[in-house]
């Protein structure tokens, strides 16, 4: 038996090279290794490269290589399932990962094992890179594994290099393919619309392709998010059983591919969407496709989620470990019907109120066409003078006079039809030329594959902020998807159309490269009419997003439920306002879930509303950290129960926030027993106290009641939620 295991160490600039990878019977083997997790990697005779292994991590490396035999699926009959990036054309009978058609018109493809390396990035972050090649087309595919140790999460992505001499075609080209052994698998995946997002569905995946996608060209999500929860075996609980949670960074048409092979295992193709998406790569280029990211446990969906929570507050979220901004937004309380004298009222109400910065929303632009409504004036971003005849300068100050920040609305990439924009550059719209318009929201997409139109949505932020140094937040919405997807832009320049989709994305993603290089701290909130535009690419960029229009409290906890499973509280904008039914203690406890805001008309709020509100300002500041920094611990799931509890518990265990709301208002409903909490030290001693009461009320819970985490964990504490209170905030501290 061969078995070599070696570990070489080379440092250079950026990064120490290793190879921990072996050679076992003539066979590569790579391990890709997180703290608790493996991928293993392994050639065949063919040098044709599978994954031989998923799971929790062997404690003897040496011993991935014995998996093979009993797990690699080859048979000539049905092909190679378990290929870890599947070509198309050659001797594969499954969905590819990549499909090119070369320079010479020629459609197959057939990848070799050329080398990898594994390079050392720091403590706890390592890149393996694995090389494969055409032995017949000038084709190169580099398959990327990024893997976060403590973390336990893995960044995949592809790079697709044409050495031919001529043109070739990518026709499908994923970020990551990958094989799961398992006895059955559960995939939750969400669907929805606008002011209805993120409804889960959870499927046993049977024989056949089960397939995420969209096609909306300016988001990824509307109707479903490019995130899933994988069970094995069985489905997976909030403690219990192997899951693997995934989520592709692109902010665009994605497509993510759930086939069931002929042994009932799993393949995963994710990716950007080849739907209209043909992408020519010239001789000498390469194009390198998004992350997708995913993390694993064997210990249920909670730590899972933990797991992808501290990778993109450390990682990935602009500003993630920081802190944020609370706010009074005027989008509801005036809708496009302001003027200056209106908003430094409002100026007044936000420090009254508490808050940290004042929102001014949409319809401060334009003249020509005024921004008085959705249908006119996107596009024209000079201040309407008649709203505000002295400028932002004006505004930004007296917002500093009243003793709040100023941040301002804006979404650049679009252009109402009735606009200057539109007249003066109709070539920079996308549609089609032979055919009518269509509008979404009454509004065009501008063609962000064409230079000239990211400069210029660069210059409407670097104009903001240069006009106004001390603007200190951004509200970026996207409020139209891509409909009559033509580039004249593409066109003119002899470039494929087909490109448009990716392009645009790509001309997205440059321009906030510019912005944030100009301004990389003020912090900017990613809205698209709701949470269609969250993903770990964008968020490179973005502080936060808004995850629904829809911010009725009974709706949005739901909502933020599920989205909790992907993206850390600390990037959630809620909001409370007039939405919903419910008292304004429940609306306020269910927006401090995220990061607190306020769309209200604060002047008509009563005494006893306002006090209450300034006082849930004051109490919010002081729990923060742990809604920001803190483990998101899921103690009663709203879709299992009469209510939702969760959470919060700060690194040393020393502090924790707790919220139960209600979701139910049928007779006689309440919490009833004791909720078993979570992620505390069994050893230290916490005391107990009902935080954020409305004014006039009298808390159920006894002063100074105090447990070990040891009780509370075992027998659990009831926050006596029931229809007289229907939301519940208990901090728990420690006591010495
Ligand atoms: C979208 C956003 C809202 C608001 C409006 C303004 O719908 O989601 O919050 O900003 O645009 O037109």
């Amino acid at each position: 038996m061969q078995n070599r295991l070696s570990a070489r160490w080379i440092p250079s600039f950026l990064a120490t090279i290793i190879t921990t990878s072996f050679v076992y019977a003539q066979q590569t083997v790579i391990p890709i290794e997180t703290e608790q997790n493996a991928l293993v990697l392994q050639t065949d005779g063919s040098k044709r490269v599978g994954i031989s292994y998923f799971g929790t991590r062997l404690q003897q490396a040496n011993e991935y290589a014995l998996v093979t035999k009993e797990s690699r699926q080859n048979d000539e009959n049905s092909g190679i399932s378990n290929s870890a990036y599947t070509p198309s054309g050659t001797w594969n009978l499954f969905e590819p990962a990549i499909r090119v058609t070369h320079a010479d018109g020629n459609t197959s493809l057939e990848l070799q094992y050329q080398s990898h390396q594994t390079q050392k990035v720091d403590d706890n972050v390592t890149l393996t890179t694995v090389v494969l090649k055409d032995p017949a087309y000038a084709v190169e595919v580099s398959l990327y594994y990024k893997t976060y140790r403590k973390e336990n999460v893995v960044e995949q992505w592809s790079t697709i290099r044409n050495n031919e001499k001529g043109t070739i075609t990518l026709n499908k080209y994923a970020s990551a393919n990958l094989y799961f052994v398992g006895q059955s698998f559960h995939l939750t995946h969400y669907h929805g619309s606008w002011a209805h997002e993120m409804n889960p569905e959870t499927t046993e995946l049977k024989a056949g392709i089960l397939s995420l996608d969209s096609k909306l060209g300016t988001r990824a999500n509307l109707f479903q998010p490019p995130s899933f929860m994988l069970s094995f075996d069985q489905k997976a609980t909030e403690e219990t059983g192997k899951v693997l949670l995934g989520t592709l960074g692109w902010s665009g048409n994605f497509k993510i591919d759930f086939e069931t092979d002929t042994y009932n295992n799993l393949r995963v193709i994710a990716g950007i969407n080849p739907h209209a998406s043909e992408y020519p790569l010239t001789s000498g280029q390469e194009l390198k496709t998004p992350s997708f990211i995913y993390t694993f446990s064997d210990h249920g969906k909670g730590e899972a989620s933990r797991n992808m929570h501290r990778w993109a507050r450390k990682y990935r979220i602009l500003d993630g470990e920081g802190s944020r901004l609370t706010l009074l937004n005027n989008w509801e309380a005036t809708y496009f019907d302001f003027d200056e004298q209106k908003l430094t009222g409002l100026f007044a109400d936000g420090k009254k109120l508490g808050v940290d910065l004042f929102l001014l929303d949409d319809g401060w632009f334009a003249n020509k066409y005024p921004r008085n409504g959705d249908n006119a004036g996107l596009g024209d971003w000079k201040e309407n003078v008649k709203k505000l005849p002295h400028g932002l300068g004006y505004l930004v100050k007296e917002a500093q006079k009243a003793g709040v920040k100023f941040g301002i609305w804006v979404e650049p990439e679009m252009v109402n039809p009735k606009s200057e924009l539109y007249e003066k550059h109709p070539d920079w719209v996308i549609k089609q030329p032979e055919r009518p318009e269509h509008y979404f929201r009454n509004q065009l997409v501008l063609d962000l594959s064409n230079p000239k139109v990211q400069d210029f949505v660069y210059g409407i932020l670097d104009e903001l902020f240069t006009k106004n140094p001390d603007l200190a937040f951004i509200k970026w919405d996207c409020n139209a998807v891509i409909y009559n997807a033509h580039s004249e832009y593409l066109k003119n320049s002899k470039q494929a159309d087909s490109k448009l989709y990716v392009d645009y994305v790509k001309g997205l993603y440059k321009v906030l490269e510019r912005v944030r290089a100009k301004y990389p701290k003020v912090p900017m909130m990613l809205c698209s009419g709701g949470g269609g535009r969250v993903d770990y690419e964008a968020l490179k960029y973005f502080t936060e997003f808004w995850p629904s229009d829809n911010t009725d409290p009974l709706e949005r906890v739901f909502m933020q439920w599920e989205y909790s499973y992907f993206f850390p509280t600390i990037a959630h904008c809620n909001h409370v306002t007039d939405w919903g039914k419910q008292p304004l203690k429940y609306r306020t406890d269910v927006a401090m879930m995220g990061k607190l805001g306020y769309d209200i008309v604060v002047s008509k709020l009563d005494e006893k509303d306002f006090e209450f509100s300034k006082q849930s300002v004051e109490t919010y500041k002081k729990i923060s950290d742990l809604v920001w920094h803190g483990d998101l611990y899921r103690l009663a799931n709203p879709r299992e129960n009469e209510y939702a509890s969760l959470q919060f518990v700060n690194e040393n265990k020393s502090r924790s926030v707790w919220f139960t709301y209600m979701v139910s208002s049928r007779y006689g409903v309440g919490t009833g027993r004791p909720i078993v909490l979570k992620g505390l030290d069994p050893k230290k001693k916490y005391a107990l106290k009902e935080l954020n009461l409305y004014p006039g009320t009298k808390s159920s819970i006894t002063p100074d009641a105090a447990y070990t985490g040891d009780f509370l964990m075992s027998v659990g504490f009831n926050p006596a939620a029931n229809l007289k209170r229907t939301s519940v905030m208990i901090e728990l501290t420690e006591v010495k």
